[in-house]
């Protein structure tokens, strides 16, 4: 036992930042992220934090299953961009939503939403929750460094969020860590104590090494992907969609062509959003599902990857 899909559901706040916007405080231009990242607009917040963006998209999710609120046993969020570390963010939507049930955290940066529905799935395989909410809601911008040319232009804030049920539609699942803080990192404020050695503190904004991210990110979708194809005896033609991590067109540009799998099967909405972290794939999800795109049975492939260094793949059937 495992789940399937009821209702989907995303968020982004209304500011929506132009590259244009971007370049008059950073040295950059239109051309070059369109070029190499693939971002026209991202969305960024004025006021609104992860959990409130967490708790518009759940809400739109519960709408759209039907489901009555009070059926959610578990809350599952995946951040890394809440206000505070106590309460964690998915505390503060289950106060949010105004939902009495177990709410807690995954962190695995980019790639944490297939993580969350890994750990959901081991809920349902117990028996132990009948309905859940399983969101990806990032605040990027308050993690960001503005001074930064190579983050900045990057990433975008938003959420999304799926309401599950038990069910059989979760297939399998492929999860990779490489434990590294050189290639992508963020950290922590440090505290006061007086017996700590200084300098060795870690900046609390987002940091990268674009190139080092790029082959990384290549490598984990092509081999992510045709692990999950190969060992369930299928073959692409039997995929839907590839809904990838929105991380960077270029990346998903450059896995298109190492796996041989035309770009139309790939869902992308990058140019509107930029990478929104883990809030990424379930925005996708969403936005195919009021499109009409989805149909009951159709299989998806969820690749993500990212900080930790992390990836990840779902396959998911609709
Ligand atoms: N605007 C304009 N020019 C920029 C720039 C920006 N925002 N960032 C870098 N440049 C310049 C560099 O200074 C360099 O100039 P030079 O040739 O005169 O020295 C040139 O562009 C190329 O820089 P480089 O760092 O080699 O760029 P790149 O082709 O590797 O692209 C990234 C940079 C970040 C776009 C690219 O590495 C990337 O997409 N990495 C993956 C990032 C990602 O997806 N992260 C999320 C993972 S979850």
């Amino acid at each position: 036992m495992s789940f399937r899909v009821l209702g989907t559901g995303s968020y982004a706040p209304p500011k929506v930042v132009t590259n244009d916007d971007l370049s008059q405080f950073l040295d950059t231009s239109d051309d070059w992220i369109r070029q190499r990242v693939g971002v026209k607009e991202r969305h960024f917040s004025v006021n609104e934090t992860a959990a409130d963006m967490a708790a518009k998209a759940a809400s739109t999710a519960i709408e759209n299953s039907g489901v009555n609120p009070e059926e959610i046993d578990l809350i599952l969020l995946a951040t890394i961009s809440g206000e505070s570390q106590v309460p964690s963010t998915a505390c503060m939507v289950q106060g949010l939503l105004g939902l009495n049930c177990m709410a807690l955290e995954v962190n695995a940066a980019c790639s944490a939403f297939d993580f969350a529905l890994e750990t959901v799935a081991g809920y349902f395989a117990r028996g132990k929750v009948r309905k859940a909410l399983v969101i990806g809601a990032e605040r990027m911008s308050r993690i960001l460094d503005f001074t930064d040319r190579g983050t900045a232009v990057i990433f975008g804030d938003g959420a999304g969020a799926l309401v599950l049920e038990a069910g059989e539609n979760y297939i399998d699942s492929v999860f990779y860590v490489q434990g590294d803080d050189e290639v992508i990192g963020c950290g922590l404020p440090v505290g006061n104590s007086p017996y700590y050695e200084r300098g060795q503190e870690k900046k609390p904004l987002a940091y990268m090494d674009g190139q080092a991210t790029f082959k990384f990110a290549v490598n984990a979708i092509v081999n992510d992907c045709n692990e999950l194809v190969r060992r369930n005896g299928l073959t692409y033609d039997d995929i839907a969609y590839i809904v990838p991590h929105q991380a960077n067109m270029r990346i998903i540009d450059f896995a298109s062509r190492k796996l041989k799998v035309p770009m139309e099967k790939f869902s992308v909405n990058i140019d509107r959003f930029g990478n929104t972290s883990s809030a990424s794939i379930p925005m996708m999800l969403d936005e195919l599902n009021r499109a009409g795109k989805l149909k009951r049975g159709d299989l998806l492939l969820l690749p993500a990857f990212g900080g930790g260094l992390a990836s990840a793949c779902c396959l998911l059937k609709w």
